[in-house]
């Protein structure tokens, strides 16, 4: 099979990633919770890969990284976390529903949303985002890159405005994290939600949130963090006032394994090759007919995720012939992202077809679906459709 969706999560992942989560779940212990070996051990290995996520993200505290399930539960938790009644937010109009819809939600307790509008090629522009700051501005919250085109956000020129305006900045690094080096005090991010399973090469079930020194967050859940088991009240300890509940300790031993790769591969260098494999591809579909790509052309400013869709044919059709016809798995429909569809002109035509190139793609694999692309096109693909 030819991979080509690691947007939606990443595979395969490093052969460290399984070793790593099984020797956990077979080892065993709940970190944090009892004196015995098995959870002293247990405790260590978590301990250990919110390290080297801090290494990776050049964040000064390890303690500063709260473990959650995945990034939808990060952004969640700094959303519902941070923004009050009378708390005004700015946003973009390229946004996952993992911002999307708590903001919505966010809005029946008085908060005010304002949607900046975004180009495919280039994001928000700045300027749009500086007129859209009101007295009440608490935060600002955008994607770093879409799941939709690869479109990638300025984000240390907003990092910059929010810092001299007193603003915060939630940055959604969904699509980033492990994909675009990421410096969190240059980039003056005071919030980064993070999955593991993506390109940080974890298992799935695992995620972060840092938070800025000094900054505190109502937790969104309360309940068992294996320290100050006296008090009734959540924990002002960091991290433990956001990590309620037994975590997934196997899963973030994989993710411990997956970022040590990217720190010894540089992600810099990984991004190179990504984008390489992107220009291919991209420059291989301007010579098909009857394509129509979405998001930045080859040799601009992107990522890996490459949206297309076939003149004529249905999203989901073109990506059951890819699947059933050629063994290529992509992504067809919205991807969870209504308001990009909207700006793209495809959401009431079944979205796009997703390409998404990961840390494992090679020239051959992009060249093959190339010919299945141009088979597709021009001649209405091989094999026969899915029901
Ligand atoms: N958010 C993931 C995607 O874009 C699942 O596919």
């Amino acid at each position: 099979m030819i991979y080509l969706d690691n947007a939606a999560t990443s595979w395969p992942k490093p052969e460290k990633v399984y070793l790593a989560a099984d020797e956990a779940l077979r080892r065993g212990g709940n970190p944090g919770r009892s004196g015995h070996k098995l959870s002293i051990a247990a405790g260590r290995s978590v301990e250990e890969t919110r390290m080297l996520l801090a290494r990776l993200f050049a964040i000064p505290r390890p303690e500063a990284i709260a473990f959650t399930l995945n990034t939808t539960d990060a952004l969640n938790l700094a959303l519902k976390g941070i923004l009050k009644e009378g708390d005004h937010v700015v946003t973009s109009s390229m946004e996952h529903n993992s911002v999307a819809r708590p903001l919505e939600a966010l809005k029946s307790s008085g908060v005010e949303v304002t949607k900046v509008a975004t180009s495919p090629l280039s994001g928000v522009d700045i300027q749009d985002v500086r007129a859209s700051i009101k007295e009440n501005t608490k935060l600002m919250v955008f994607t770093h890159v879409s799941n939709v085109t690869g479109t990638i956000n300025p984000i240390s020129d907003i990092g910059e405005l929010c810092r001299e305006r007193g603003i915060l900045l939630l940055v959604d690094a969904a699509q980033s994290a492990g994909v675009i080096p990421i410096d969190v005090m240059e980039m003056d991010i005071d919030l980064l939600a993070f999955p593991g399973h993506k390109s940080l090469l974890g298992p799935a079930g695992t995620g972060g949130l840092y938070i800025r020194d000094g900054l505190v967050l109502n937790p969104i859940r309360e309940g068992g963090t294996g320290s100050f088991s006296e008090l009734l009240t959540q924990p002002e300890k960091i991290p433990d006032r956001y990590e309620s509940g037994t975590l997934n300790a196997p899963g973030i031993a994989g993710l411990g394994a997956g970022v040590r790769f990217l720190l010894e591969q540089g992600v810099g260098t990984l991004r190179e090759k990504e984008s390489a494999l992107a220009n291919r591809l991209l420059e291989g579909i301007s010579q098909i007919s009857g394509i129509t790509v979405f998001g930045p052309p080859a040799g601009r400013l992107r990522t890996g995720v490459v949206s297309l869709v076939v003149d004529g044919m249905e999203p989901t059709q073109t990506a059951a012939i890819l699947d059933d016809a050629f063994d290529i798995a992509v992504r067809a429909g919205l991807h969870c992202a209504p308001d990009t569809h909207r700006m793209l002109g495809t959401l009431e035509t079944g979205g796009t077809v997703r390409f998404s190139i990961g840390a494992f793609n090679t020239e051959e694999e992009i060249d093959l679906c190339l010919e299945a692309l141009r088979s597709i096109a021009e001649e209405g693909g091989l094999g026969e459709v899915r029901e």
